[in-house]
């Protein structure tokens, strides 16, 4: 499994530019699934059928990374960008990015004039080796990400996009481990998350499946004077989101989460954020709405190049999803 998570994360799939990480997956689950299709927003939706006693559930996990988008070149070459999903510019700087023609920059600034500690956007500028606007090898309105092979130290793996291609390495796992199902299991690797959901709000419309469940990263709680204070660590097994910036998980899919990990003897922990939100939300307030629930792999620095998930958390998360969808639902 760390070799599929390796080459996901390592894959280029900013918003909107998912289609590497696309035909990865396609390959990984090969053999996995009964049926694959890809819908109009770029989302691949993979099914494994059940029985026929059981029913349609939807399992979520984004394709899509945080990136920049070139908006203006200057005469000099020296590149202009817009942040493509929720980027600091703080976690930017001194940073190396990758654009799709395998162009590789630096990104910098420009001296701070009004006593700013952290550098705005607009001062960002990304340094392709250009000379000229003209020699420049990247166009207005190309896409990039954070260039970053992904490392592993005590246990943790490390890596730019684990947000959210942890849920991506999980999802394949799942489908691979799971013989025998009574539910008709649609996996969906959704486009576009971080500007807004979109790609899990017409997957989930189209599917209307009666059950919801997405494979996010949420925040961690552990490191030295953390910016958001919660009650989640690396390495204390998967998050059951009760609740984020977006959506209450609904009451008997948070039961049935935890009654499971409880039966098993797998650890969890539950995780209120107070902001953001995931794929859950889109699934929820579909259509007439739809039971929705979301496991969390708790995660350091997200949206930074290093994000760091627990490779037990992880295999934990598998286990827990692998036993959900064995069984009969609760209600
Ligand atoms: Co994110
Ligand atoms: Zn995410």
């Amino acid at each position: 499994m760390k070799e599929t998570l390796r080459r996901l994360v390592e894959t280029f799939g900013p918003s909107g530019h998912e289609q590497r990480v696309r035909a990865l997956i396609l390959r990984e689950l090969a053999g996995s699934v009964d049926d694959v299709r890809t819908d109009a927003l770029g989302n691949l939706i993979a099914l494994k059928r059940g029985d026929g006693t059981g029913r349609r559930i939807m399992l979520a996990a984004h394709m899509d990374e945080i990136g920049v988008m070139v908006a203006y070149i200057d005469t000099k070459g020296f590149v202009r960008v817009h942040p493509i999903g929720g980027v600091s510019p703080l976690l930017e700087v001194g940073g190396r990015v990758l654009f799709d023609n395998g162009t590789v920059g630096v990104i910098s600034y420009e001296k701070l004039t009004g006593g700013e500690q952290v550098p705005p956007m607009e001062k960002l500028f990304v340094d392709v080796g250009a000379t000229s606007r003209d020699t420049c090898p990247v166009g207005v309105g190309d896409a990039a990400c954070f260039l970053q092979p992904m490392v592993e130290a005590g246990g943790h793996w490390t890596a730019k996009a684990m947000d959210d291609r942890v849920g991506c390495a999980i999802l394949i796992e799942t489908a691979r481990a799971l013989l025998r199902t009574p539910h008709d299991c649609y996996f969906v690797f959704s486009t576009q998350e971080e500007v807004g959901t979109r790609g899990a709000t017409t997957a989930a419309y189209g599917i209307a499946p009666e059950v919801g469940l997405a494979v996010d990263v949420t925040l961690s709680g552990d490191t030295p004077e953390p910016a958001v204070r919660m009650a989640v660590s690396l390495d204390a097994g998967p998050a059951i989101k009760v609740k984020d910036g977006g959506m209450l998980a609904t009451a008997w899919v948070k039961e049935w989460m935890i009654d499971t990990a409880q039966a098993e003897g797998i650890p969890f922990q539950l995780e209120v954020l107070p902001g953001g939100t995931t794929d859950a939300r889109a699934i929820q307030t579909t259509r007439e709405g739809i039971p929705s629930g979301c496991l969390s792999i708790p995660c350091r620095y997200v949206h930074s190049p290093s994000e760091t998930v627990s490779a037990t958390d992880v295999a934990h998360a598998v286990k827990l999803l692998v036993a959900m969808l064995s069984r009969p639902l609760p209600r």
